[in-house]
């Protein structure tokens, strides 16, 4: 027994040191879901959102005419214009469409593909094309000056330019007033 006694006290020793080396070692070892998050996160975050780098920003609802004021709608249009707009004929302005073949490049329904954009929510969608043109000054220059602005998607150069000339004032009137009313969802 006496002669194991050495031995005995030197493995409990050894083990001990073994596992003091261990946790040492444990202590010692990354914290990995420590350094997942960066000590500087929340200051560099801070940062972020003062310079504006991260915003939520409010999903845009595109405005409707049908809560536009009649001064918002016909802002900007001549005041002949206008009185064609107000006098309009909307039922002729079908007719109208066809004697001139504008149903050939457009179409009300949106399921139908034509060479021009669709007419379906064309009223809604004017208000937005041009930033500083009112809706009815933007479809009043899309017939008579159709260059002026392209619609996005679409090529230039394509819908006749002379309809200022081929059209009478009142039949262009009829078409603005008609396409205001274009508002399907
Ligand atoms: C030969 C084809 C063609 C004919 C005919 C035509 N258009 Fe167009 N139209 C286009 C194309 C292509 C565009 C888009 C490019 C641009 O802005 O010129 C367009 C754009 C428009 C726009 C702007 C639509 C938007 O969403 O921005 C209006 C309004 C319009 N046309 C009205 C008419 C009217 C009214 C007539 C008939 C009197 C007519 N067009 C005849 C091809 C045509």
């Amino acid at each position: 027994m006496n002669s194991l006694a050495p031995y005995s006290r030197f493995s409990v020793i050894a083990s001990l040191l073994l596992t003091c080396a261990m946790l040492i070692v444990a202590g010692c070892a990354p914290n990995t879901a420590g350094e997942i998050i960066s000590p500087d996160l929340g200051p560099k975050l801070v940062l972020a959102q003062s310079s504006g780098n991260v915003s939520a920003e409010p999903t845009a609802v595109p405005p409707k005419l049908a809560e536009l004021a009649p001064d918002q709608i016909f802002a900007g249009v001549p005041d002949d214009v206008r009185q064609t707009i107000d006098n309009a004929d909307i039922v002729a302005a079908e007719t109208i469409a066809l004697q001139y073949g504008c149903i050939g490049c457009h179409a009300v329904d949106p399921a139908e593909v034509k060479t021009g954009p669709t007419w379906h929510n064309v009223g809604d969608a004017s208000i937005t094309r041009v930033a500083t043109e009112s809706p009815a000054l933007y479809l009043y220059q899309s017939i008579v000056d159709p260059n002026a602005f392209v619609t996005p998607g679409y090529q230039g150069n394509i819908m006749p330019q002379n309809f200022r000339d081929t059209m009478t004032a009142q039949e262009i009137g009829d078409m603005v007033a008609y396409l205001l009313q274009q508002n399907g969802q």
